[in-house]
C-alpha cells in the first residue's frame, strides 16, 4: 500500500504541473474532484485502510494523511497562481520591486533592565555578587527580621499589598515585598561572613502613583558584612558608585535618616546637576534644595545581625537600597516614572544603545 500512496502522489503532482502550464481553471477543478473530492482517490485510499491490521493502519494512515495534506497544499498554491494569471496580474506587475522594504521592529532590552545591568556591573567590579529573593515574601523577612515588629509605627513607611494576613486560615502573613531588604536577611541566614552581595528585584507598594511614585518598581539592595566593616567602607563604596554613574564632578552628601534595620541610617544625595547649586530657587529637579536623594543606607543594625545568629562583637556590616527607575530618571532627565511601564515605544526606543 505504501507504493500505492507514493505513486498516487507522484501522478497527481505531474498532472497538476501540466494543468498549471495550460492555465485552464476548469481542468484544475476536475483535478481537485478526482483527487481530493468526496469520491476521489484520497477518499478511496482512506477507506482501504479499514482492512489493515492495527499496526499497518497506524503507519499507512499517517502516510496517507501526509499525502492528502501535500495535495491540498499544492492545489491551493496552484489555484492562487492560476487565478492571478487569469485576472491579468502576475508577479511582474503586482509588485514594485524598487519600493524600499518595511523595517521590522526588533525587540530590545527595557530601560530598567539596561539600568540594572549597568549598576550590577559597577558593583561586580568592586567584588559584589548578585543574589535574588522571592517577590511574594513573608511578614517575617520583609519586616520582623528587619527590626520592624508587628504593630510598630515604622511599618507605615512601607504601604503594603498583603497576599494573606494572620486572620487567614494558614496563619502565615504573606505580602508583595515592599523593598529588597528581605534578601539581606535571607542571605545572612543561609551563610556566614564575609558577605558582599547586591540584589536587584521588583518591589510593590500600596500607594497612589504620581510622577515619582509607581506602585511597582525596582530596587537594588547592597549588603557587606565582615570583620571591621565600617561607615568609611560604606562611604567609599557609594562614592565610587555615584562617580561612576553620575560623573566625578558630583558632590555626595550623607545625612542622618531613619530606617529600623540600620544604625546609623543615612540618606545619600548628590548635588543637583541641573542647577549646580547656582539657581536653586528656580530648580524643580532638586525641589529648590540643591540636593537630590539617590538612596537609603546605613550600618546593619545589631539586632538584625543577632537575629540571624551572627556574633556582633566580631561582625559588622553596611547596607544600602536604591530605586532603579529613580536613578535612570536622574541620569537621563526623565521627568515622569509612569513612562517606564506605559509601553510607549517612542519613549522606550530613546534608550536603545544609550545605556
Ligand atoms: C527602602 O526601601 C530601604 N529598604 C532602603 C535601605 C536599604 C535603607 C538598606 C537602608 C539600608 P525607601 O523606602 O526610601 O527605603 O526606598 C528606597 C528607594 O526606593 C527610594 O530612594 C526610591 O528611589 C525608591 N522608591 C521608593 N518608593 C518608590 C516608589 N513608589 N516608586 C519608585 N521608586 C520608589
Amino acid at each position: 500500500m505504501e507504493n500505492e500512496i507514493l505513486n498516487l502522489e507522484t501522478k497527481a503532482r505531474s498532472e497538476l504541473d501540466k494543468i498549471i502550464e495550460s492555465s485552464e481553471l476548469e481542468q484544475l477543478e476536475t483535478w481537485r474532484i478526482s483527487y481530493l473530492g468526496r469520491k476521489g482517490e484520497i477518499s478511496k485510499l482512506m477507506s482501504e485502510l479499514v482492512e489493515l491490521s492495527a499496526d499497518d493502519k497506524r503507519i499507512m494512515g499517517s502516510l496517507a494523511n501526509k499525502c492528502k495534506i501535500s495535495l491540498e497544499r499544492i492545489y491551493s498554491n496552484a489555484l492562487e497562481l492560476m487565478s492571478l494569471k487569469s485576472s491579468g496580474s502576475n508577479s511582474e506587475n503586482t509588485y514594485d520591486v524598487t519600493l524600499p522594504g518595511r523595517l521590522n521592529l526588533i525587540g530590545r532590552k527595557h530601560i530598567t533592565t539596561l539600568m540594572i545591568e549597568k549598576i550590577v556591573k559597577i558593583f561586580i567590579s568592586m567584588g559584589f555578587s548578585v543574589a535574588e529573593g522571592p517577590e511574594i515574601e513573608s511578614d517575617k523577612y520583609n519586616f520582623e527580621m528587619l527590626n520592624i515588629p508587628k504593630y510598630h509605627p515604622a511599618r507605615d513607611m512601607w504601604d503594603t499589598l498583603w497576599v494573606t494576613t494572620d486572620q487567614d486560615s494558614d496563619n502565615i502573613p504573606m505580602l508583595l515585598r515592599t523593598h529588597t531588604s528581605p534578601v539581606q536577611v535571607r542571605i545572612m541566614e543561609s551563610g556566614n561572613p564575609p558577605i558582599r552581595i547586591i540584589s536587584p528585584g521588583k518591589c510593590y507598594r500600596y500607594e497612589a502613583t504620581d510622577s515619582t511614585h509607581e506602585w511597582h518598581f525596582f530596587q537594588i539592595e547592597g549588603l557587606a558584612v565582615g570583620k571591621d566593616i565600617s561607615f568609611a567602607n560604606l562611604k567609599a563604596t557609594l562614592n565610587e558608585f555615584i562617580y561612576r554613574i553620575f560623573g566625578n564632578e558630583r558632590k555626595v552628601r550623607f545625612r542622618c535618616d531613619y530606617f529600623p534595620f540600620v544604625e546609623p541610617g543615612v540618606d545619600v544625595s548628590i548635588d543637583c546637576f541641573r542647577c549646580n547649586g547656582k539657581d536653586v530657587e528656580n530648580c524643580s529637579t532638586c525641589n529648590k534644595t540643591g540636593w537630590i536623594e539617590v538612596m537609603g543606607a546605613g550600618m546593619v543594625h545589631p539586632r538584625v545581625l543577632e537575629g540571624v545568629g551572627y556574633d556582633i562583637t566580631k561582625y559588622s556590616g553596611f547596607a544600602f537600597g536604591m530605586g532603579v527607575e529613580r536613578i535612570a530618571m536622574l541620569k537621563y532627565g526623565i521627568d515622569d516614572i509612569r513612562l517606564f511601564y506605559s509601553n510607549d515605544i517612542r519613549f522606550l526606543s530613546q534608550f536603545h544603545g544609550m545605556l
